[in-house]
């Protein structure tokens, strides 16, 4: 196949395709031409799907979609993460980038994806396609100075390329007790290795008579005109407190050169509960968002507090995908649910609404309080029990 007889939307086909799309990227990101092919080769490395949208016969718009999961109530969802949107400069403001993304998740949709997830540049062109707000980034900065814990009882060591799958394991381990931080694949897990215009990160682990107990990379950057230094961590995994106080004495360690050390996660890090006092700043980031592709299925795949049972009677509307329209129950029994087509539709709210519902970004009375959901208030009452829990955050970029 070649590009005149290429379909509207899928991978780029040959080389002047190819060089278009890296040249829509490029213009998008501002980055320098000559990075095109370094980044193309980058987020396949990842895994990552390049696809192109076609218009007027020729490359009008880029998005690359990579699979991994969520994790919501304590399980993993199948999530399709999406960067890479970018319209050619001539062809933006003409409609181009809603095409493109409605394309992409009927795409996604065909292929059995529950949730597509994003970070929104600008949130209108994403809400027009059923995204909506779902969780929080933020930046947490820590001043060394208050790094003065002195425990080292526990061994730690750089990591080895043979400790990498006891580090994802960690990391797993950790993740799936959060709401809505991400269950890596290898696109998420090179941007841990090799943060984004960070310098080398550096990888240490602390171990304990059962393993591994925590772990970080950390990359050194000085500052302009200085010896000072800023730390920036792109992981940081506790699963004990020793081991917390421990990876906490190593940053303080630094503090002969650096001031402080910054990491991103959700607003309230149980690390900081360690300091003796405030030394730090938490700075919202960024708000993700998500897109419920399908609605019984993602539903159903995450999980539910163990002991909770109750029965939400939904209306949903959808502007994309016929089959998400109408009425569900959900039926939720010991941290399982069934999700069934009919009901009363007691809880009537727009597939968008059900992104920071199903996340628990927003509680079902913020959201009738927003005017994007009417219930009744048994219905009000179990949706909160239902999707109640820790703040949904992600320390992760994509
Ligand atoms: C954002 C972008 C993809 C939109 O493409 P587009 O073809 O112009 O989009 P559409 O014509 O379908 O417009 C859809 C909505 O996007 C928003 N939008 C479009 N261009 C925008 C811009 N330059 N800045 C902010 N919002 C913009 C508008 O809200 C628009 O809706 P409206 O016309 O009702 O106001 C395009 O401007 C682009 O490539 N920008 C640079 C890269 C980028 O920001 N990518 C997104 C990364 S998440």
């Amino acid at each position: 196949m070649d590009a005149t007889t290429a379909p509207q939307f899928g991978p780029p086909q040959g080389e002047q395709e190819l060089a278009a799309a890296e040249d829509i990227v490029c213009q998008a990101f501002a980055m320098p031409p000559e990075e095109g092919p370094a980044w193309r080769k980058r987020i396949e490395a990842g895994g990552a799907q390049l696809r192109v949208l076609r218009e007027g016969g020729s490359v009008a718009a880029t998005v690359a979609h990579f699979s991994m999961g969520q994790w919501f109530g304590g399980r993993s969802v199948p999530l399709v993460g999406i960067a890479g949107v970018g319209v050619a400069p001539a062809r933006r403001g003409q409609g181009t980038g809603t095409r493109l993304m409605q394309t992409c998740l009927r795409e996604l949709r065909a292929q059995g994806v529950p949730l597509a997830g994003l970070y929104p540049a600008t949130q209108p062109l994403y809400r027009r396609v059923g995204f909506e707000q779902a969780g929080s980034r933020h930046e947490i900065r820590v001043q060394l100075s208050g790094l003065d814990f002195q425990e080292r009882s526990l061994s730690l060591r750089p990591i080895q390329e043979a400790d990498l799958p006891a580090i994802h394991d960690v990391y797993r381990r950790h993740a799936q007790r959060q709401q809505g931080w991400l269950d890596r694949g290898t696109y998420i897990w090179n941007r841990v290795l090799r943060p984004r215009g960070e310098p080398t990160a550096y990888g240490y682990l602390v171990e304990g008579h059962a393993g591994v107990e925590g772990y970080l990379y950390l990359s050194r950057r000085v500052a302009p005109h200085g010896l000072r230094q800023e730390l920036s961590l792109s992981d940081l995994v506790a699963l004990t407190p020793a081991a917390g106080r421990r990876l906490l004495s190593f940053i303080g360690d630094h503090r002969s050169l650096a001031d402080e050390v910054v990491w991103r996660g959700g607003a309230a890090d149980p690390l900081l509960f360690l300091l003796r006092e405030q030394t730090y700043q938490v700075k919202h980031l960024f708000t993700w968002m998500l897109r419920v592709l399908d609605v019984p299925a993602a539903l159903q795949a995450r999980g539910y507090l163990a002991g909770l049972s109750g029965a939400l009677h939904l209306e949903v509307d959808d502007d994309l995908f016929p089959e998400n329209r109408g009425r569900f129950v959900l039926e939720v029994e010991n941290g399982e649910a069934e999700v069934r087509p009919g009901g009363d539709g007691d809880m009537k709210l727009h597939v968008r609404t059900l992104a920071p519902l199903y996340s628990g970004f927003l509680s079902p009375a913020a959201l009738q309080a927003a005017g994007v959901l009417e219930a009744d208030d048994v219905s009000l009452r179990t949706a909160t029990a239902l999707f109640s829990g820790p703040p949904p955050a992600m320390p992760d970029m994509y």
